[in-house]
């Protein structure tokens, strides 16, 4: 079945070509207009969609050498994500499916993430848990049974991307926060200032970035400008340490307490070298399998969007005209 997916739920405009054999495509375009406000601003985003989506989704079938009658079946992303985002996906995906009578589905963006790392079916090793880190989730998500989820841990405040794009703007490193974080920290040592590692002592299953992100910020109101641009690196590097040992803890304990032997990591924060050296590691060691999306499938991309969605179309299911964006669904 070829299905062409579609994501714009946020500042990314992508279209994806996914068959039997695996991704023929996965274009994605990221929106520059937001860098100059230091985040994305929804009606520019929404605006963006509407200018490039026919196009990406043009260049998606390009690539696969495909024609738009070749496709058999569409998956967008409903939510979560910015309303009018949504509704510019969802209306395109509605118009084609309809002009070319074929199935579509609307499909949890979330789930996009989970499943970024699944093959052509799913056969990835059940039970698992997924530790989702992206700008708007940290969540430990019990995977049993295929496309069946239960939320075991979560951020009680901000998401784990969120805390490195927040960090970013203390330092005065600029937006996009994540990247620009890691490139810094490489200059420094991450032993040379301790953050707070929040929630490690119980046995709690949930994340708290806030604390984090505050002490960061009194560290540097407490240096004088000079020293504090000289330090930058330390603190980054000190303060991505502590975020990737929370992750790694958390995610070892729902292991341990679900029983699973396989683990996969989805969302942005993953894109992040050293996070992913320090999983590698740490599952090694541990005796656990670990799942990983190469780099670009760890941001926001429609190819996610095609994988999850060609799953839930061979099983059957199928959206109707009537189903509408939902900017806060969750899993
Ligand atoms: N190299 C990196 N290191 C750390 N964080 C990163 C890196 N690259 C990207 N990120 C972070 O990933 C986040 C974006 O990821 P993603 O596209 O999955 O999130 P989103 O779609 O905005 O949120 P959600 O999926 O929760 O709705 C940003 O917060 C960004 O800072
Ligand atoms: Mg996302």
């Amino acid at each position: 079945m070829l299905v062409l997916g579609i994501e714009t739920s946020c500042d990314e405009t992508s279209a994806a070509l996914v068959d039997g054999t695996g991704i023929l495509s996965n274009i994605i375009t990221t929106q520059d207009v937001h860098q100059k406000y230091g985040g994305v601003v929804p009606e520019f985003a929404s605006r963006a969609h509407m200018r490039q989506l026919l196009t990406v989704i043009g260049a998606a079938l390009q690539e696969a050498q495909r024609a738009l009658t070749d496709i058999e079946a569409l998956a967008v992303t409903r939510g979560p994500g910015l309303a009018g985002s949504l509704l510019v996906g969802l209306s395109v995906c509605k118009g084609i499916a309809l002009a070319l009578k074929k199935p579509w589905i609307g499909i949890n963006h979330i789930e996009g993430h989970i499943l970024a790392t699944a093959e052509t079916s799913d056969t990835a090793c059940h039970p698992y848990i997924c530790l989702v880190a992206s700008g708007g989730h940290t969540l430990l998500v019990h995977v049993k049974k295929p496309l069946q989820y239960k939320i075991v841990g979560r951020t009680i405040d901000d998401a784990a991307g969120e805390a490195f794009d927040k960090v970013a703007k203390i330092l005065g490193l600029g937006y996009p926060g994540g990247p620009r974080v890691e490139q810094s920290a490489k200059g420094g040592n991450p032993s040379a200032i301790s953050f707070p590692r929040a929630l490690m002592e119980s046995d709690s299953l949930d994340f708290s970035f806030s604390g984090l992100k505050t002490a960061v910020l009194y560290h540097v109101q407490n240096l004088n400008p000079e020293v504090a641009e000289q330090q930058t690196p330390h603190i980054a590097a000190g303060f991505q340490q502590a975020v990737v040992d929370v992750l790694i803890e958390k995610s070892l304990r729902a292991l341990r307490r679900f029983n699973c032997r396989h683990l996969v990591l989805a969302g942005g924060v993953v894109r992040n070298t050293p996070l992913r050296t320090a999983f590698q590691q740490t599952c090694r060691r541990h005796d656990i399998t670990l799942s990983m999306p190469a780099p670009e499938l760890c941001t926001d991309n429609a190819a996610m969007i095609a994988r999850a969605g060609r799953m839930r179309l061979l099983r059957g299911q199928v959206s109707s005209l009537s189903l509408d964006a939902m900017p806060n669904l969750s899993l």
